[in-house]
This record gives structure tokens, C-alpha cells and sequence, in this order.
């Protein structure tokens, strides 16, 4: 008999797409990211990074610019740099950036988030930030890419060659680039204490195992795809942190199932998008912030009384969500600054199974290429 080899079978590692391959590659993509980094009871080490205690205080400012995922990466990094380091974070999408003639001194640092390094946008902000005397750093999958050798200093993520259009693991070991480098700039300046950041640390390290738990058993969010496969539109809500993982997670939906969704900061509902909630709208909450949860919880409620069907995604044990979701989908505890790592996963993977169900190619989306590197 004669067997006929799907070229891209050996790559794919068994997986019917690159794209589930690399979902359930991100626990050793987040390990990677962390080794030699963050260690237990050992200073952060960022290898490529000479970034000087005397330099960072002549730093007034930091950017940070991407495009697509990694600017959502790029807003979770500036909340955790924010609330850890206390320097002024601002963030903002490479495209718009770079024609809005941004002040830039040199006591301006830029850190500049793509996977590829070939942006094309993100590659001239970084040309055009360093004629201007600013300081850049470069976090990027790719060794050798062209923003790695024009930046000042690098963070190399090591998820490995991400061969799907839409972007996961990549995304989640660029979270971890970014709580790595608040850590390294919150204890540069002591905003934390050494016993404040090896909390965060320990926490940090627990990552894989816990994605690997949350990774083992996706059955309740292949029963919701199939359920909402057949949807024009979905909304995804979030406050905080929770509000940058929405925005990612209807990012992932867009590109590969083609169905509509926006993101919104739950309390914007009722300054305008509430008014197309209507029977049957589906919702997805993103529900791990607890100083949030009450409010997000009467947000929930304003677009139940208008018939939404509403998926909470939580802690573990924060069954307080179950008073006002139709179902909840519960990831592993960790820490709130960190829930992004794993709260984006179910999102990816509804993603994943409505594109499926939908009979879409997962892998190359319509009109999408892996990387912009035209502008
Ligand atoms: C993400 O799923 C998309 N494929 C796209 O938004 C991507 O994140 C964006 O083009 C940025 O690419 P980069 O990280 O290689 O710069």
C-alpha cells in the first residue's frame, strides 16, 4: 500500500494545525521564556539587557509600540510596569505612533514588542526613536531579526518558530518578557522589595504547570464553540487587565473564524455599545480581577436584562461569577498581575474551535500574513 505524507505532517508534531500545536506548546514556551531569567532566590538576569541603575534614572518616560498582538502585549506591560516600577508608561499602536511626531527626548525609553522583528511599522519606530536619542529595547522571537540587531538591548522570547498566522505562544511568552522586565526596572529603582519581587517570581514560575493543567481538558470550550459557531457577532468584556485579554481574544476570533466581535472596558458599555446588546448577543466576560468583580458583575447584569448569553471566564472558586453567567469557564488561581498568561488561553481556543467548526483555515487566514513587513 502506498502512504502518502502530508509535508507538513512531521512539523505539526500530529496536531491537525499549526495553530493547536502551538496553543499547547505555550507551557514550555513560557518555561523557556523564564529559564535563566527568573529564578528562585537568584536576581532577575536579562542577558541582553545593560540597561544601568544610573541610566534608568535618567529615563522619564517609557513607550511602548506594536502592532496587533503585540501591542495587546504591550498594554498588559504597561499596567505591570506601571503598578511594579512606577515609571509612566504609555502605549500605543505602531502605526499611529510614528506619524503623530511623538515627543521623544534622551531621557526617552522605547520598547518595541514584535514577534517576527520585521515590521514594518514597528522597525521604523524603533529607526526613527533612536535618531531621536531614545533608548530602545527590542522584544522579539526571532534571533537576528532586524529589529534584535538595531536595538540598544534585546529580549529574545523563546517560543519557538510560530508558524500560524494568528499569534499565541509568541503572545504569551511576550507577557512574560514583559512582567520580566517590570520585575528588573521595579527592583532597579526599589519600588519592591527583594521578598515582594521573588513572591511574584515563585508565582511566575508555577506558570507552566498551571497552563498545562488549564491545557488538559478543553471539552467545555469545544461544547461553547459549538454552540456559537453560527454567531454574526460576539462582544468580549473586561476591566484592567482583563479588558487587554479581551481585546486579544476577540483579535483572535476576528482573523480566524471571520465573525465580528468587538472588546470593550465594561464600564463603557453604557456610554454607547450596549445599545446593540439584543436577544441572544453573545458575551464573553473576562471575570479574574477582584477589586473589579462587583462591577463587572453589574455590567454583566445590564446586558442579561437585554438577553445576552453570557461565558464568564474566572478563578477557580470564584463561583460569585455564576449569579449572573449562562456558564463559566474556570482557569487556574494565580496571581491577578498575571492572569493575562492563562486567561487568554480559553480565548484562544474558542478562537481555535468556532474557525474549526466554521470549516476555515486556521492556520492561513484570508488575506493575513504572518508578518506586515510592507506598511
Ligand atoms: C496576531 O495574531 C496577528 N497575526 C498580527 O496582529 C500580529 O500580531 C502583528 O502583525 C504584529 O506582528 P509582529 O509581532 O511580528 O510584529
Amino acid at each position: 500500500y502506498h502512504v502518502t505524507w502530508d509535508a507538513n505532517a512531521a512539523e505539526k508534531g500530529g496536531y491537525e494545525d499549526f495553530m493547536i500545536k502551538e496553543i499547547h506548546e505555550q507551557p514550555k514556551a513560557i518555561k523557556d521564556t523564564m529559564t535563566s531569567r527568573i529564578m528562585a532566590g537568584q536576581d532577575i538576569c536579562l542577558d541582553k539587557i545593560t540597561l544601568t541603575k544610573e541610566q534608568l534614572e535618567n529615563i522619564d518616560k517609557i513607550y511602548i509600540v506594536a502592532c496587533g498582538t503585540a501591542y495587546h502585549a504591550g498594554l498588559v506591560g504597561k499596567m505591570a510596569i506601571e503598578k511594579l516600577a512606577r515609571i509612566p508608561v504609555e502605549v500605543d499602536i505602531a502605526s499611529e505612533f510614528r506619524y503623530r511626531d511623538p515627543i521623544i527626548t534622551d531621557k526617552t525609553m522605547i520598547i518595541v514588542v514584535s514577534q517576527s522583528g520585521e515590521t514594518a511599522d514597528t522597525l521604523a519606530v524603533l529607526r526613527d526613536g533612536k535618531k531621536k536619542g531614545a533608548r530602545v529595547l527590542a522584544i522579539t522571537n526571532v534571533v537576528g531579526s532586524s529589529v534584535s540587531r538595531e536595538a540598544d538591548d534585546v529580549f529574545y522570547t523563546w517560543a519557538g518558530p510560530e508558524i500560524a498566522v494568528a499569534s499565541t505562544k509568541a503572545y504569551v511568552t511576550q507577557l512574560v518578557a514583559v512582567y520580566t522586565v517590570a520585575l528588573y526596572l521595579a527592583d532597579l529603582r526599589g519600588t519592591l522589595s527583594k521578598d515582594e519581587i521573588e513572591e511574584i517570581k515563585k508565582e511566575m514560575l508555577t506558570l507552566p504547570e498551571k497552563a498545562e493543567k488549564l491545557l488538559s481538558d478543553v471539552s467545555e470550550i469545544q461544547k461553547f464553540a459549538s454552540k456559537a459557531y453560527g454567531e454574526k457577532d460576539m462582544f468580549f468584556l473586561g476591566r484592567g487587565f482583563d479588558y487587554a485579554v479581551s481585546l486579544e481574544g476577540s483579535l483572535k476570533l476576528k482573523e480566524i473564524s471571520y465573525i465580528h466581535s468587538e472588546a470593550y472596558a465594561g464600564g463603557e458599555l453604557k456610554h454607547g455599545p450596549i445599545a446593540l446588546i439584543e436577544d441572544g448577543t453573545v458575551v464573553i466576560a473576562t471575570l479574574t480581577q477582584e477589586a473589579l468583580l462587583d462591577k463587572m458583575i453589574s455590567n454583566i447584569r445590564e446586558v442579561v436584562t437585554r438577553g445576552a448569553k453570557v461565558l464568564g471566564i474566572a478563578f477557580e472558586g470564584s463561583t460569585k461569577v455564576e449569579q449572573v453567567c449562562d456558564e463559566v469557564i474556570y482557569i487556574p488561581r494565580t496571581l491577578e498581575l498575571l492572569a493575562p498568561v492563562l486567561s487568554i488561553m480559553p480565548h484562544q481556543l474558542i478562537a481555535y474551535y468556532v474557525a474549526k467548526q466554521k470549516g476555515c483555515d486556521v492556520d492561513k487566514p484570508r488575506n493575513l500574513a504572518k508578518s506586515v513587513t510592507v506598511e
